[in-house]
């Protein structure tokens, strides 16, 4: 059969990453968290004390950094290396959490995450979810799709995920962080998060995760057979 390149994009706790990885165990694809690369990114500068703000740090920094996944067989998806050492929990701390935006819209660390995108998409049968994917990293791809909910049922659910981790932490402070980080992709000077044009709009709010899978999967056939007959 047919691999095409799928991209998710979308506001921050919609549940791109989860519809991702089902997709791609469902197709026997490769699902690449682009989000990971930008948090690992930013837990590095939060280490080495890097200013974002300051280019030439930032260009310096990014000469250090090796980023590479490792399949995880017990979550079934892959976990992301820093420099070789596994930090795929560290990356949802909220200090990487509230900082991450403002890493992720520096020119320097797009210019970087792009590129290591793009590589990783030439052997297709990928999906890869983040913010700019289906605008900036693969415009051609295949099959786009866009995925929102409510805010308020995006902030439930992300509680619900962060609280069982963090015990203090407050609804109110994932609303916050949301609430910012929507507020930076979409309105950052560099690949900002904006819908493709041909993209395919997927509202989550009210679906099961069996839902909008077979939903996901129905686009992915169709796609593919209108692919055939060309
Ligand atoms: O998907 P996530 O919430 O883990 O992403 C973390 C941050 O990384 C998000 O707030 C913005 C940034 N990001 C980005 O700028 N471009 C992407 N393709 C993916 C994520």
């Amino acid at each position: 059969m047919k691999k095409i390149i799928i991209t998710l994009d979308g506001y921050s706790s919609c549940g791109k990453s989860t519809l991702a990885k089902q997709m791609a165990r469902a197709l026997n694809y490769v699902f690449i968290d682009s989000g990971a690369m930008y948090r690992a990114i930013t837990l590095y500068f939060i280490a080495h004390a890097i200013d974002y703000t300051n280019d030439s740090a930032v260009q310096e920094a990014l000469k250090q950094i090796n980023l590479a996944f490792d399949y995880n067989i017990s979550s079934g998806s892959s976990d992301i290396l820093l420099n070789g050492r596994n930090v795929e929990n560290e990356i949802r701390e909220m200090r990487v959490s509230n900082l991450v935006s403002d890493v992720a819209a520096n020119q320097y660390v797009r210019e970087f995450g792009v590129a290591q995108q793009q590589q990783m998409g030439l052997q297709k049968g990928i999906v890869m979810d983040g913010r700019d994917i289906g605008t900036t990293v693969f415009p051609n791809a295949e099959l786009k799709i866009f995925v929102t909910a409510d805010p308020a049922i995006r902030v439930a659910r992300r509680y619900l995920e962060l609280s069982a981790k963090n015990p203090g932490i407050s609804k109110e402070e994932v609303q916050a962080n949301l609430a910012m980080r929507d507020e930076i992709d979409s309105t950052r000077e560099f690949s900002p998060l904006r819908k493709a044009d041909d993209a395919v709009v997927l509202d989550n709010s009210h679906l099961t995760r069996e839902e909008q899978l077979k939903t996901a999967l129905q686009w992915v056939n169709d796609k593919i057979n209108s692919l055939a007959v060309l």
